[in-house]
């Protein structure tokens, strides 16, 4: 049975993306932000997406309005309660994934089933906050969303059978390709990624060479459709320092470790795209 009503948890830049992709299915898509001024900058995200796709010739007008008219935003956690599936995608941050997921928990129906776009963290322990272990799941989405075709599912040692083929099905009704893997910190993609884009701060902090000729370098030696550099700057360095973190933490291998200027950019509020200033500026 296709999925009715979805809620998503953050409107940052990936909930921003879940909540235009399942609004775009034709599905009614709850969105809940911490306050109304954080809430309104979500939902200009996703317009301005559907604008630009629109101008590009890419998504219909019709589309477009139907897609804006799907979405439901709230401050409100128990707005979600009539959700069929909640997929959140707060701050990458345990204690605050927990207490989110305790809350809606409570908040849900019974069957409804819950979802973390978490990019490190263990979907089993954050099942373990919550009394429906057997329906907790990840759904790890790729930035941006619109346009990655991929979703990890990702099955705790808790979720069950039903709900990880119903996880399957909403996923393929939002026209994604799904990669199916167990619990382990960063999944298949970022197991890969985030050692190589932790690489490439490596060799920029060494002054080996510079940042347009590490991003050159793979963009054109290896096809990459981002250097490592640019794209670390998309992704968010804080959200990056992040990740970096908790799986060093898990595994204890160098390779996971956060080079010294990745933290100290973080710490200098350079964060990428979203503050205006990465490894590049976009303050214009
Ligand atoms: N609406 C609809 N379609 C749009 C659009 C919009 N607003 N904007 C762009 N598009 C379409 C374009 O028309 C184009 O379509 P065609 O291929 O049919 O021509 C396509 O999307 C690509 O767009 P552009 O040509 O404008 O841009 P690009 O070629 O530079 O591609 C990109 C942009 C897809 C982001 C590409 O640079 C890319 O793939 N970058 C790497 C992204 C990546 O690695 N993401 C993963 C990050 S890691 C992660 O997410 C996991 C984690 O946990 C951290
Ligand atoms: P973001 O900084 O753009 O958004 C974070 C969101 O968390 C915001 O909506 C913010 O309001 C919300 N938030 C902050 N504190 C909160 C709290 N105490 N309670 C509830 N919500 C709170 O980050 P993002 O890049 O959208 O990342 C969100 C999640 O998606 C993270 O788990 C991240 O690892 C994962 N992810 C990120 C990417 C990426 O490329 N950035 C890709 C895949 C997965």
């Amino acid at each position: 049975m296709a999925f009715k009503t979805v809620g998503v948890v953050g409107c940052g830049l990936m909930g921003s993306g879940i909540v235009q992709v399942s609004a775009q299915s034709g599905i009614t898509t709850w969105v809940r932000e911490v306050d109304t001024a954080t809430l309104d900058k979500g939902l200009a995200r996703i317009k301005k997406f559907l604008d630009d796709g629109v101008a590009k010739g890419k998504v219909a007008a019709e589309d477009r309005d139907r897609t804006l008219a799907n979405i439901k935003g709230t401050t409100k956690l128990e707005d979600l309660s009539g959700c069929e599936l909640v997929i959140e995608a707060a701050v990458e941050n345990i204690e605050i994934k927990r207490q989110l997921f305790g809350t809606l928990d409570q908040v849900l129906g019974a069957d409804a089933l819950l979802a973390s776009n978490t990019s490190s963290l263990s979907i089993t322990e954050i099942a373990a906050s919550t009394k429906r272990p057997d329906r907790v799941l990840g759904l790890h989405f790729f930035n941006p969303v619109p346009l990655m075709k991929l979703v990890e599912i990702i099955r705790a040692l808790s979720t069950s059978d039903a709900a990880f083929a119903r996880a399957q099905e909403y996923v393929g009704q939002i026209g994604k390709t799904p990669v199916l893997c167990k619990d382990t910190p960063g999944f298949v993609v970022n197991r890969l990624l985030v050692p190589y884009l932790l690489d490439a701060v490596r060799v920029l902090e060494s002054g080996i060479a510079s940042r347009e000729d590490i991003d050159n370098g793979m963009k054109l030696g290896c096809g990459y459709p981002m250097g490592p550099l640019t794209l670390l700057d998309f992704v968010g360095l804080d959200t990056t320092y992040f990740i970096a973190n908790i799986m060093f933490e898990e595994f204890r291998e160098p390779r996971f470790a956060a080079p010294p200027l990745l933290k100290r950019m973080v710490s200098a509020g350079h964060l990428g795209r979203k503050s205006g200033r990465g490894f590049y500026d976009y303050s214009k």
